[in-house]
């Protein structure tokens, strides 16, 4: 198991500032190996750590979910653009930590972001393709068949659709659907859209797998997985 500091270690477990990491140690309420502790820039074992006599309930890898903004790229990294790694505050940042597929830049919501590659290759690997959901904006509405379509797998000029759902959320002259899929080829829904004779104006994922992109998650904000949705997780990647 890795080394880390221990004012680190706490503020990511307990989801506190360093600072306030620190005073706890300093107040004596930190134990190493059964010894109490004062230096809070240690280097320490996870599971030799105790918090008021009780264990840290640590994890060994890092699960978060971003309300991504348009105008962000999804790349760890891009010598011109803000990508969604610029998001991630710095008490949340963990080495290795990377977003999970892609949202096109204009695209909004939902996104996973772990230091955990291999469930992140699971969860990306054809074999286990989990659900994911998406509300569509469209230009115009569909052709009245989409729905029939869409859940025989469309064809679009390079490859078939595997089967997705499309329900109408709202109607009028800019309606709003909601698409269920597997997959998560380039453009995919807003191809399947043009398929059908329509254009997406705004995409805002709101399911992955077993998690819903929460209303309290305003666009831009990232906050860490909680236990039960981690194990949600993991278990869909299985
Ligand atoms: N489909 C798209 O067209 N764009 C996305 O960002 C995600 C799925």
């Amino acid at each position: 198991m890795d080394r880390m500091r221990l004012d680190k270690l706490l503020a990511l477990q307990m989801d506190i500032s360093r600072k306030d990491a620190g005073a706890l140690v300093r107040q004596g309420k930190v134990c190493v190996c059964g010894q109490q502790v004062h230096d809070s820039a240690q280097k320490v074992c996870p599971a030799d750590v105790t918090f008021s006599g009780k264990p840290l309930d640590y994890q060994a890898n890092f699960y978060l979910m971003m309300n991504k903004p348009a105008g962000v790229l999804t790349a760890a990294w891009d010598a011109k653009q803000p990508t969604v790694m610029g998001l991630v505050p710095d008490k949340l940042m963990r080495r290795g930590l990377q977003p999970v597929g892609r949202l096109d830049k204009d695209t909004t919501g939902l996104l996973l972001l772990t230091d955990d590659g291999e469930l992140a290759h699971q969860l990306l690997s054809p074999r286990h393709h989990v659900w994911k959901t998406y509300q569509a904006r469209l230009i115009c509405p569909p052709s009245p068949c989409a729905e029939e379509r869409f859940a025989h797998g469309i064809e679009l000029s390079d490859f078939t659709c595997q089967p997705a759902r499309l329900h109408r959320l709202k109607d009028g002259d800019t309606p709003l659907y909601e698409v269920c899929l597997r997959e998560g080829k380039f453009h995919q829904v807003k191809r399947m859209f043009a398929a059908v004779g329509s254009e997406v104006t705004a995409l805002c994922r709101t399911g992955f797998g077993p998690l819903l992109l929460p209303d309290t998650l305003a666009q831009g904000q990232c906050r860490s997985l909680t236990r039960e949705e981690t194990e949600a997780l993991l278990k869909s990647g299985k």
